[in-house]
């Protein structure tokens, strides 16, 4: 290794010489933990407010609504939502709900449209939210329309993403959230330049943790996936940076193996390389050698024991990738029917079954092994949140470790 190479190769010889030595970063201990953090309703509903109410997490990329009134609806944690691209190339994001009576405004999941027009009375909504039409007006009598636009998210476009805090009266900074290190990875990536080839949510019998855990877990590869990733990812084996809020790990890919007995120099090693970013509070985005994929997991507006995982890849476009449309198209569908098919055989059947097992009244208490680094970054991070700041100290301090 010389003093010239790059700080993320560096990282890599990291992933490397844990490799040759069958070690991996470890976390400084082992932690315990319930099953009733995955079924208990009292703190399914802290976590909706406290977490998903005050910090930013990610909705879309913004690909996914490339032309003004495109837009798409959600159900997040604490409000249904439809997000919208504005007339002038930014993007808001409303409650999904008619000011009149309350109906539902928007039923389709994705459109486009110049008005959102509610199918109770007709009142009709602009898509930067102002009330425009009150049926009947005459009859029903003068209101001040400014006080009964839509209600509005506080959202930001950041990194290529739409990211939302899901409390109208709360307000958002995604670069204070992400910190210097995270916020300058990802500006690092261009992700503003790429394209959702793909975006699908998935409803899940699971605990919106238990499935954030799963896609952090570089532990269980070997076992769960032996005949898909493991083929291609070393199990157990993370060079880590822990930036307090977020962090990232750097896992090597089969095809570094040559190197383990070989000496790189200055070579770079990018390529067999998987490296993966926890955003708190809800997000694992994968750098693979030539795209990315974000996960992100939500919880369920009441039942703790569901949640909504989203999966997207993302890639260059096909305008700068050099492929002709259909070659383009056929590489990331073939990519994405892998990804489909060991979600829905390997890892979501093991994950309902963990669920279905944290539902068991007599449990036990549980571990967090120290070489599942990621795991406790987001625990650690999670307890922060919900917890009154000098319990959470103290949970910091290791003085709340429950093994
Ligand atoms: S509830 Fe929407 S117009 Fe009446
Ligand atoms: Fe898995």
């Amino acid at each position: 290794m010389t003093s010239s190479i790059a700080p993320r190769e560096t990282r890599i010889r990291r992933a490397l010489d844990h490799l040759r030595n069958e070690t991996t970063d470890e976390y400084d201990r082992i932690t315990g933990f319930r099953a009733t953090d995955f079924t208990d309703p009292v703190i399914a509903a802290r976590e909706r407010d406290l977490v998903f109410g005050r910090v930013p997490s990610i909705v879309a990329h913004s690909s996914e609504l490339p032309k003004a009134g495109d837009f798409m609806t959600l159900q997040l944690p604490r409000n249904k939502v439809i997000i919208v691209r504005q007339r002038d190339g930014g993007s808001k994001v409303f409650v999904n709900l008619c000011r009149h009576r309350g109906a539902l405004l928007e039923e389709q999941e994705k459109g486009r449209c110049r008005l959102f027009s509610c199918g109770y009375h007709r009142w009709s909504y602009d898509t930067n939210g102002e009330l425009r039409t009150v049926t009947r007006g005459s009859t029903f009598g003068e209101i001040d329309r400014s006080r009964y636009g839509l209600i509005e998210l506080p959202s930001q476009e950041r990194h290529g993403f739409i990211w939302v805090v899901d409390d109208a009266d709360a307000t958002i900074d995604v670069a204070d959230w992400l910190g210097p290190e995270m916020d300058d990875a990802l500006s690092q990536y261009g992700l503003q330049d790429m394209v959702a080839f793909q975006a699908e949510g998935f409803d899940e019998p699971v605990n919106w943790k238990i499935m954030q855990d799963a896609f952090l877990d570089g532990y269980h590869i070997q076992y769960a996936h032996p005949n898909t990733a493991a083929k291609h990812v070393h199990t157990n084996v993370q060079a880590f940076e822990d930036w307090g809020r977020h962090c990232r790990f750097i896992a090597p890919r089969k095809t570094i193996d040559r190197w383990i007995d070989e000496d790189p120099g200055d070579l770079s090693l990018a390529k067999h390389v998987i490296e993966t970013h926890f955003l708190m509070p809800n997000s694992t985005l994968l750098r693979q050698p030539d795209h990315f994929q974000l996960l992100t997991f939500r919880p369920h507006p009441k039942d703790p024991g569901w949640s909504r995982m989203e999966m997207r890849l993302i890639v260059p476009r096909c305008e700068v990738s050099g492929m002709d449309e259909g070659t383009w198209s056929k590489i990331w569908a073939k990519n994405w029917k892998i990804l489909l098919a060991v979600l829905h055989e390997e890892d979501f059947p093991l994950l309902r079954g963990s669920q279905a097992g944290m539902e068991s009244a007599s449990a036990g208490p549980m571990l967090l092994g120290r070489n599942e680094v990621a795991n406790h970054v987001f625990h650690r991070e999670l307890h922060r949140l919900v917890s009154p700041a000098d319990e959470a100290d103290r949970a910091v301090d290791g003085a709340d470790d429950r093994c």
